[in-house]
């Protein structure tokens, strides 16, 4: 008989929804993480609010409009709200990880220098950042400054005593038998990979690259570890998860986001899934460091966005 990981037992206790091996959580983090239980996921993923500060549209020079993150998720009165935000959560994720556990943070350059001072001054210890450099980024419009190209990502451990999973020998293996460097140049999330809706428009504003999410887990953890991502989104770390064999429990404080989700995690086609037959850490190919990356085997056709609102 399977036993519920306590994750899943605390989240199914709070209402989440899912199927085998995965979980969606709907509700604020703030509120839902002190519920969970301690040291009981071995990967953190987190992608929070950027706090971008937009305070205007921005138009291409042919007036259409961008379609940046605007959103209400991604508002905060100041620096201090912001800062405020972070602690919490990521005092309640290193309490959540287990000792063995790592968490990865990605952010801009709007939030990722405050967020890596949180982290250090709660305890974590910092590991590497990773630059995610863009191959095809969004120019800067007004050309009034550089084209952004970049996201970074703090990957750290619990403290600095603590010992965590690299799976080093895949992910030379992966990159042509040279160590990967710490920049990895990964296409932004397009193609059928984009979830939208039938007017051609994003389901979510922030959706990262599947190959993104690879990379870290499959860098992070062993087949059947436990994923744990506090700001769920459209559900690509818990789909990419699943498409490695590992266990992923997501919270989303959006209805609608925790939906499509959930319709996208529940719909990962059988064939993107790991196989039994196959070794742990050669499911799925992984992009060299030379654009543009590859994706895995996609559905003819993204079920998500055909099924969500
Ligand atoms: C940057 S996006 C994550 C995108 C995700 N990685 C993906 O690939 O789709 C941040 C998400 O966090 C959610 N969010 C913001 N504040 C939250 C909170 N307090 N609790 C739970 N989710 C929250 C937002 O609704 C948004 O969907």
């Amino acid at each position: 008989m399977q036993t519920v990981p306590p994750l899943f037992a605390a989240a199914d206790s709070l209402g989440a929804k899912g199927g085998e091996g995965w979980r969606v959580l709907q509700g604020d983090s703030l509120h839902l993480l002190p519920q969970l239980p301690d040291c009981s996921a071995d990967l953190i993923f987190a992608d929070p609010p950027y706090n971008l500060q937009l305070k205007k549209e921005l138009y291409r020079p042919n007036m259409t409009r961008v379609e940046g993150v605007s959103d209400e998720w991604d508002k905060f009165s100041s620096f201090a709200e912001y800062d405020s935000f972070c602690e919490k959560w990521l005092v309640q994720c290193r309490r959540i990880l287990k000792p063995s556990g790592a968490i990865w943070v990605i952010g801009t350059y709007h939030n990722i220098f405050r967020i890596g001072r949180l982290m250090q001054d709660i305890g974590y210890w910092l590991l590497n950042d990773i630059v995610w450099n863009k191959t095809n980024p969004m120019p800067n419009f007004r050309g009034v400054r550089f084209t952004n190209a970049t996201e970074t990502l703090l990957w750290a451990k619990k403290s600095e005593k603590a010992r965590c999973v690299f799976n080093h020998k895949t992910m030379k293996a992966e990159n042509g038998g040279k160590q990967m460097t710490n920049v990895w140049r990964i296409p932004l999330c397009g193609g059928k990979e984009r979830l939208r809706d039938s007017s051609g428009k994003k389901l979510h504003s922030a959706q990262k690259p599947e190959e993104l999410l690879r990379r870290v887990i499959l860098s992070s953890t062993k087949s059947g570890y436990i994923v744990f991502d506090p700001f769920l989104g459209s559900g690509t770390t818990v789909a990419v998860a699943r498409m490695l064999g590992r266990t992923g429990l997501g919270v989303e404080r959006e209805e609608k986001y925790a939906k499509i989700a959930a319709d996208r995690i529940a719909n990962v086609p059988p064939e993107c899934l790991a196989q039994p037959d196959k070794p742990e850490n050669k499911p799925i190919p992984l992009a060299s460091e030379t654009p543009p990356a590859l994706v895995p085997k996609r559905p003819p056709e993204n079920a998500a966005a055909r099924n969500a609102v």
